[in-house]
């Protein structure tokens, strides 16, 4: 059961949610001193200026480079925040995420051994050595209601699945957006005075780049699904779209390449239309732009001989892969 209740974004008043919002995280943290979980998307970057403005420089804020992210992601998403004056430290953990992830297929094994990476072995350690008593994070009211329904466990859900963090971790968690969707998120992105390339960006999910590559998601396969991405954001972002994104196949095909066989990878492309991410469809692209990404996919992108695109609705979809 949900015991959160959501605010609609009709009902939203973004100045009012955020003074309620900042009292609430300065109540909360008291004198001491909060860390905070930036990824770069529109829900941690929201929460983090909320936090911010609440905390000042009492509250630490850590990028997680977990290796799964997209190209140059770390680097721009730390500059875009010191341009609206907040600090970030960039922490250096590939190697913990991948061997984590080391050998494991099942969608929520991956998923749960992304969680575990982050909450207990990465922030259990820069809480201890930051002396903080929270963590922040931009949890939202989609992510509760799919974890608690069971169709997937978001990475960031604890709380609403019996987890104490204070016990099982050392710290306790506050999650300011928690009753909003992204409609609402973005609408308080854009009243703390956030750029609009910032809080118009598209969603990516916590698990990242793990969330594209269906089975194991080593470096060499993540590195192959980042310059598809490349390729897809590139071409896509133009386009009025909720989400966009490529994935990598498990199974490979045979292809033909300089008139030899070449048994290669497959991506599958996905072009979502959607208002909250409960529902959404695919977003009909022109028969000239896939053609297009189909032809740099596979040119741009080594061992790629198979491109397609879904067309199928969520339900029975999901918007990620994994
Ligand atoms: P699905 O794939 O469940 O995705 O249809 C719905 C929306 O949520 C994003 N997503 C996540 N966001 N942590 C997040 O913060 C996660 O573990 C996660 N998994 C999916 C997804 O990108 C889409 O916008």
């Amino acid at each position: 059961m949900i015991t959160v209740r959501e605010i609609q974004s009709d009902d939203l008043n973004p100045q009012a949610f955020i003074e309620e919002q900042c009292r609430l995280i300065s109540e909360q943290v008291g004198a001491s001193k909060a860390v905070n979980a930036l990824s770069g998307g529109v829900d941690s970057s929201v929460t983090t200026l909320l936090a911010h403005r609440a905390l000042g420089s009492r509250l630490l804020t850590y990028f997680i480079d977990n290796g799964l992210m997209r190209e140059g992601e770390p680097e721009s998403v730390v500059l875009a925040m010191k341009d609206l004056g907040v600090p970030v430290k960039l922490v250096d953990a590939p190697r913990e995420f991948f061997s984590a992830l080391k050998g494991k297929t099942d969608p929520e094994e991956k998923r749960q051994a992304i969680t575990d990476t982050f909450y207990k072995t990465v922030f259990g350690r820069l809480v201890k050595e930051s002396g903080a008593s929270h963590l922040l994070q931009g949890t939202i009211y989609t992510d509760v209601e799919e974890t608690v329904a069971g169709i997937k466990r978001q990475h960031n859900i604890l709380a609403q699945l019996g987890i104490d963090t204070e016990a099982a971790f050392g710290y306790k968690v506050i999650e300011p957006l928690i009753q909003l969707r992204k409609t609402g998120v973005r609408a308080v992105g854009q009243a703390l005075g956030m750029p609009e390339n910032m809080y118009h960006r598209p969603p990516f999910p916590g698990p990242a780049l793990a969330a594209r590559v269906i089975g194991e998601a080593t470096p060499e396969r993540i590195a192959l699904v980042r310059k598809a991405t490349v390729v897809v954001e590139e071409e896509l972002s133009e386009i009025e779209a909720f989400q966009y994104m490529a994935i990598l196949h498990e199974d490979r095909v045979t292809g033909i390449r300089h008139a030899k066989r070449e048994y290669g990878f497959q991506i599958e492309i996905r072009c979502w239309d959607s208002r909250d991410a409960v529902t959404a469809s695919p977003t009909r692209l022109t028969f000239e732009l896939l053609r297009r990404m189909a032809d740099r996919v596979t040119s741009e992108v080594p061992g790629v001989v198979s491109v397609t695109y879904n067309v199928t609705t969520k339900p029975p979809s999901t918007i990620e892969a994994v």
